[in-house]
């Protein structure tokens, strides 16, 4: 029986501190390709991962009211820096509401990981949060991996600027990268879901580096968010039968050209199925 509350036609709510949440976003739109979409970017209070726990809180709320204005049905918080910092008191004032988040794929890597070291790119925010370190602690006592966590400061900045492949970018990856491969790690998180628009930066930075014959292994989280949120869908009997493809509502407080450009070249919307809007929360 479908949810009450919910009607099956209502859309899917997703936000992110700016342009990041495209990167999970995408892999929603290919997981459920027939259910409406929002999505939020909270661009003109971007970066979150250099704000305090309270301030990414308040901002959480308040783009959650505006997406609850839209009639969601499901939200998903498509920021590990968010996540971390507000998604407990989000599932506890919308306790009906379900509710998917991102967390650092340590587990994944921890799996992958033949030298057990496995570097963690993330926010400052993400790594100094209780939720991460919990995580570490408990992986590593686990699994006996050695998480090394590289805080990436001011690389949301470049890619919300659009400019995943400058050398201005490259630079700063170069920084962060270096003491990671120094350490010997043969798997990276991307902990924040802006970075997998810098992947294939990564990818080829990383490439003169073979620990055990193979290239380093990158992990992203946002594939299994979109089954996850699939699977709580299909639980509570609200995915959508409808057959048309719909039109995603996306919305920015920041530069609408840049999200265009980002959800029409990074991931591949066509401009026809792609509704742009402002919004001011
Ligand atoms: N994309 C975000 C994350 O996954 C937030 C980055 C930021 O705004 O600092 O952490």
């Amino acid at each position: 029986m479908a949810s009450e509350k919910f009607a099956r036609s209502a859309s899917i709510g997703v936000f992110d501190s700016g342009l990041g949440g495209l990167s999970v976003l995408q892999h929603i739109r290919q997981t459920l390709p027939h259910e409406a979409l929002i999505y939020v970017a909270d661009s003109g209070f971007a970066p979150y991962g250099d704000k305090t726990s309270a301030e990414i809180l308040e901002r959480s709320i308040a783009v959650t009211d505006f997406l609850l204005s839209k009639h969601i049905k499901a939200l998903v918080v498509a920021c590990n820096t968010a996540t971390a910092a507000a998604i407990s008191h989000l599932r506890l004032h919308y306790p009906d509401l379900i509710i998917v988040g991102m967390e650092p794929g340590l587990k994944p890597a921890s799996l992958l990981s033949k030298t057990k070291k496995v570097g963690v790119l993330a926010t400052l925010s993400t790594i100094q949060s209780e939720k991460y370190q919990g995580l570490r602690a408990q992986l590593s006592a686990d699994t006996g991996v050695e998480f090394i966590a590289q805080a990436c400061i001011g690389l949301v900045d470049q890619i919300e600027k659009v400019e995943a492949n400058t050398d201005q970018t490259r630079l700063l990856l170069k920084k962060y990268l270096n003491p990671l491969l120094a350490a010997n790690v043969d798997t990276l998180v991307l902990g924040c879901t802006h970075y997998p628009f810098v992947a294939s930066l990564v990818q080829e930075l990383t490439s003169a580096h073979i620990p055990h014959g193979e290239p380093i292994k990158l992990i992203d989280t946002g594939k299994p968010v979109a089954s996850r949120i699939q699977r709580l869908l299909v639980e509570r009997d609200l995915t959508t039968s409808d057959s048309d493809i719909p039109r995603i509502n996306v919305y920015t407080n920041g530069n609408p050209e840049k999200l265009k450009y980002a959800c029409t070249q990074w991931i591949k919307i066509p401009e026809e199925k792609l509704s742009i809007s402002t919004f001011s929360a």
